[in-house]
């Protein structure tokens, strides 16, 4: 009885070191400890034995074989269950860092780059910067800016509007303009107000070499008390040395915008005597204060906007505005 203990121990140990899939694992615990498995078998045996010493024996041996075959099974279960797995893995493996030649750092598109350089320089004169939705209600767009449903400056904005849900139609825009951010923080912040506020913009527009219908803005807005149109141009004049160079000047031109009386629009000189537009300015008409909750008899200010994709189209001699939004990495790496 011991020996054929010893045989059925042995001859599953090396069925088991043998196993080479889960599924040989499974059929030698069945063959071996299962209900008809071959020391399963061997116990219902001991009965037959004839001495109380011998069937103690037998049961301790049998006993143990068992407990020494389940635990190979485990630990042998163990290794074919890692190395399924780490065939898995291999099979699976999304290699996402393969490169041809070595990797080359990158850099912030131009567009991004004149808009951190104006955040960094407008922050340096005291501004913050806020910011708007770029899908915006017609109040905000036109209406609080002084333009009612009928004022013909609404020409000049090829608008987009957009189904929103709820709202009547022909009441969401894209923002045509930075300007509704000027409403909006007057809506949430109490003067005296100090802010910028870049952003994407967009206008019914077919790209062309100086056009897009996606382009970028920057909006100024001062509110405080007894701000007049000094101010503003020293804030132009301080913004473009700080920004183009010692080098460079600016002026105003009288002009028209209906959200500033009066209004202008404000030019650089190079240091060759070149002169730039670069965007309109006034001082904030007394409506739009109304409009931004704010009372034009105790506060006053000026308000200026002016593209950043220009800006970087004429720092970089960007022929084409239309290269800007490729999204070519040959165009971007030349900067
Ligand atoms: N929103 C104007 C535009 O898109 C630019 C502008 C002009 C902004 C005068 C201003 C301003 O804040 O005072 O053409």
């Amino acid at each position: 009885m011991l020996d054929d203990i010893a045989a059925a121990r042995d001859a599953a140990l090396e069925q088991i070191a043998e196993a080479t899939s889960l599924d040989d694992i499974v059929r030698i615990d069945q063959d071996v400890l299962g209900k008809k498995g071959a020391l399963t078998q061997l116990k219902t045996k001991l009965g037959s034995l004839a001495s109380h010493d011998d069937k103690r024996a037998a049961g301790q041996e049998l006993n143990s074989a068992q407990r020494e075959v389940s635990e190979a099974i485990d630990a042998r279960r163990a290794e074919l269950r890692a190395t399924a797995r780490a065939a898995t893995v291999a099979a699976e493996r999304l290699d996402l860092t393969e490169f041809v030649t070595a990797p080359r750092r990158g850099h912030t598109h131009i567009v991004t780059q004149a808009w951190e350089r104006l955040e960094d320089v407008f922050t340096g004169l005291g501004f913050t910067v806020a910011e708007g939705p770029e899908v915006e209600t017609d109040w905000h767009n036109f209406e609080a800016l002084n333009m009612p449903t009928s004022h013909p400056a609404r020409n000049e904005f090829d608008t987009l509007f957009v189904d929103h849900a709820g709202a009547p139609a022909g009441t969401t825009v894209l923002r045509t303009h930075t300007s509704p951010v000027q409403i909006r923080t007057m809506l949430t912040l109490e003067p005296p107000i100090y802010i910028i506020a870049p952003g994407r913009v967009f206008r019914r527009d077919t790209p062309d070499a100086t056009h897009m219908p996606v382009f970028h803005q920057i909006e100024g807005l001062v509110i405080d008390r007894d701000i007049n149109l000094g101010h503003l141009a020293g804030t132009i004049e301080a913004f473009t040395k700080a920004f183009f160079g010692e080098g460079f000047t600016s002026r105003l031109r009288p002009s028209y915008f209906p959200f500033t009386e009066p209004s202008g629009e404000f030019d650089i000189r190079t240091p060759s005597g070149e002169w730039l537009e670069l965007g309109g300015c006034g001082m904030v008409h007394p409506n739009v204060l109304r409009y931004g909750g704010i009372d034009p008899e105790e506060w006053s200010g000026f308000a200026f906007g002016f593209g950043i994709d220009r800006m970087a189209k004429e720092r970089h001699v960007v022929e084409d505005l239309r290269e800007m939004f490729t999204g070519d990495i040959r165009f971007s790496e030349q900067f």
